[in-house]
């Protein structure tokens, strides 16, 4: 078997991050100046609490944001709102106008700070109608919440109960299936049409699920979707590096307070935005398609949002740096995935 030679560094146009936690208040000037560093744009999620329910709130939201990116740094915050049971429907025309881009639905109950999300999808019809009509996206957690549904099915039980019957009745509504995890979900996004899309995240394409237990439980490797087997993650590998542009970048990085994560019930959420885009060259290094990421990282995300591709570029080059283990985080300390590790390729400019 012959070897391709390796490829000392890559530059791409500056990519986006399609799925984003930076959470508010003093958080936000740790985590903002990393994806900033990195990234043109990112889909800031809407998870706070309370969540961001209103265009007001999203506005306000974006420029507290806004004053944490470094001066001279050029990046912008897209804004999505938080789909309630009683989001109503004439929220989303303001939304549009103050230039929220989509609308989040969290199932009640399935994952940090969900506990206002929707409870029966049909009681936000009419304002799916609106989204789909205003040409915003829906943006999806996708995980049934039943205790009787295997936490490593529940991804896989969604599509069938819930994202099929939707797709149906809404054939023109723009749907990101966020983070998918299984091959259940690549092959639906991949089999889905043009209005159907998915963001795969840095993690579930380098690890499978034994990571979280390797020589000890590991908390900074539990996320929701939890990482699934090797099976699935070579299906995410596959689909990232596939050329199909229904499949693009969002890192889902989600920081948390150290001390909420290495405890009894911790939280779900990996930070990832410290080195978020060399891991995904890792990533694509290590499948030997390269030549597949600025698609998936720089177009194919702001294509499918129907915005213009940046204009910038960076260059990643293949050099070990080893990353700090660990970030201030207001008060507290925020432990970054493989934080204090060596990672192999560096962003450089
Ligand atoms: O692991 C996760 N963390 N999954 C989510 O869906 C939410 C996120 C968070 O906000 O911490
Ligand atoms: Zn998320």
């Amino acid at each position: 078997m012959s070897t391709a030679p390796s490829i000392p560094q890559i530059t791409l146009t500056r990519p986006d991050d399609w799925h984003l936690h930076v959470r508010d208040g003093e958080a936000l000037r740790t985590v903002v100046p990393h994806t900033a560093a990195q990234f043109g744009r990112a889909i800031i999620m809407p998870n706070l609490k309370p969540p961001v329910t209103t265009a007001a709130q999203a506005v306000a939201y974006r420029e507290r944001i806004q004053a944490a990116v470094p001066p001279g740094v050029s990046f912008e915050p897209l804004m999505t709102l938080y789909l309630t049971d009683n989001l109503p429907a004439d929220e989303i025309a303001r939304a549009k106008a103050a230039g929220v881009v989509a609308v989040k639905l969290y199932p009640a109950g399935a994952t940090t700070n969900s506990d206002a999300g929707v409870t029966d999808i049909r009681k936000t019809y009419k304002t799916l109608e609106a989204l789909q009509r205003e040409g915003l996206l829906l943006l999806v957690h996708g995980e049934v919440t039943s205790p009787d549904i295997d936490l490593f099915d529940r991804e896989a039980v969604f599509i069938e109960q819930q994202l099929q019957p939707l797709r149906r009745d809404f054939p023109e509504l723009k749907i990101v299936m966020e983070h998918i995890t299984t091959k259940e979900a690549a092959q639906y996004v991949a089999e889905a049409g043009p209005f159907t899309a998915a963001t795969i995240t840095a993690h579930h394409l380098l690890f499978n699920r034994n990571a979280i237990f390797t020589g000890g439980i590991r908390p900074h490797y539990y996320c929701l979707p939890v990482l699934k087997r090797e099976t699935h993650r070579l299906a995410l590998v596959a689909a990232a590096t596939s050329g199909s542009d229904r499949f693009f970048l969002g890192t889902d990085s989600a920081p948390h307070p150290a001390h909420l994560k290495e405890h009894a019930s911790g939280c779900a959420g990996c930070y990832t935005a410290h080195a978020a885009i060399e891991m995904y060259a890792e990533a694509f290094d290590a499948a030997g398609a390269l030549d597949k990421l600025e698609g998936f990282a720089s177009f194919f995300g702001a294509d499918f949002y129907g915005l213009p591709r940046n204009s910038g570029q960076i260059t990643l080059r293949r050099e070990s740096w080893v990353s700090p283990d660990s970030f201030a985080f207001g008060e507290t300390e925020l432990k970054p995935l493989r934080g204090g590790e060596a990672l192999p390729w560096k962003l450089v400019a």
